[in-house]
């Protein structure tokens, strides 16, 4: 393994999940889908709260079929406030308690600051943190009001939210994470006392079609990102699912406030 490859896993997940509910936003594709099943493998009800519902609900199936856990689709636009509040009372309407969220859905738009407009800087920043934020504030306030065992937000972050990446160019998407990064940091202290524990996954340069989409746009950017890679490979999206199942487990009950790099040594260079 000194490479740094990687094996998907089989069927079962170290961690247990069982008995809890968790909700993973944007959880239709990409990383986000990578991340409910291995909840779900770990034996979670998994809320895919997401806006495709097709696309949400055959994912619910799918995974209620093949792992220990069961899934559900639940309609969830995170650019919505009241979407999102309607979604964390019926989610706690159905099932009493929420442990675990995921702010995973996130949109990117890359374009040179000095050609980005209003709307997309507002589009992004609505979506990729204040989203977040809302998500966190009312399926955090139900985590505390639940049976007294707390609960773990697990944000999904971006190596942008540290260093500035390349040869793509979103400052609104950087600005974004770099407040999330913080924003985790802060909910941690806030509500460490009340047995939240809120942390950050940051993806590297991961293998999935909104990347794949970016290097359709530019054939060179593929290339020049492996070679920025130290493991010299793309990482794979349950090896971010398998770092925020970590996160959300109870293997990291005294971890809150940090953000986990999942890059394959990206930052290191
Ligand atoms: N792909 C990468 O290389 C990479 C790298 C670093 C960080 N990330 C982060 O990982 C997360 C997942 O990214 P991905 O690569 O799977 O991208 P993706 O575009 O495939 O997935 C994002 C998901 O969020 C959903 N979404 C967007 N706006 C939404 C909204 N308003 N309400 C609900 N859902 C919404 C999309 O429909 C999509 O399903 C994002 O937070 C992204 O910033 C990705």
């Amino acid at each position: 393994m000194s490479t740094g490859t990687f094996e998907k896993a089989a069927s079962t997940s170290p961690f247990d999940f069982r008995g809890k509910v968790a909700v993973v936003t944007g959880a239709t594709q990409g990383i986000g889908a990578a991340i409910a099943e291995e909840l779900a493998r770990g034996g979670a009800t998994v809320v895919i709260g997401a806006r495709r519902e097709p696309v949400g609900s055959a994912l619910a199936e799918r995974l209620t079929e093949e792992t220990n856990g069961k899934a559900e689709f639940r309609r969830l636009d995170v650019a919505d406030s009241a979407s999102i509040s309607e979604a964390a009372e019926a989610v706690f309407g159905a099932h009493g308690r929420v442990d675990v969220l995921v702010n995973n859905a996130a949109i990117a738009e890359n374009s040179p600051a000095l050609e980005l407009d209003n709307a997309a800087w507002d589009r992004t920043i609505a979506t990729n943190l204040t989203g977040s934020f809302l998500c966190a504030r009312e399926f955090g306030r139900r985590m505390v009001e639940g049976d007294g065992s707390g609960g773990a937000v697990v944000n999904v972050s971006s190596i942008r939210g540290f260093q500035v990446a390349r040869p793509e160019k979103n400052v609104a998407y950087d600005a974004a994470k770099g407040g999330m990064n913080q924003m985790t940091r802060t909910l941690a202290a806030e509500w460490a006392p009340l047995g939240v524990r809120v942390n950050a996954v940051a993806p590297g340069y991961i293998d999935t079609p909104a990347l794949q989409d970016v290097a359709r746009v530019d054939p060179g950017a593929i290339k020049e990102w492996l070679s920025q890679i130290p493991q010299g490979r793309l990482i794979q999206p349950a090896e971010v699912a398998r770092a925020v199942a970590f996160l959300a487990s109870d293997h990291a009950s005294a971890i809150t406030g940090q953000v986990l790099l999942a890059d394959g040594g990206y930052a290191l260079w």
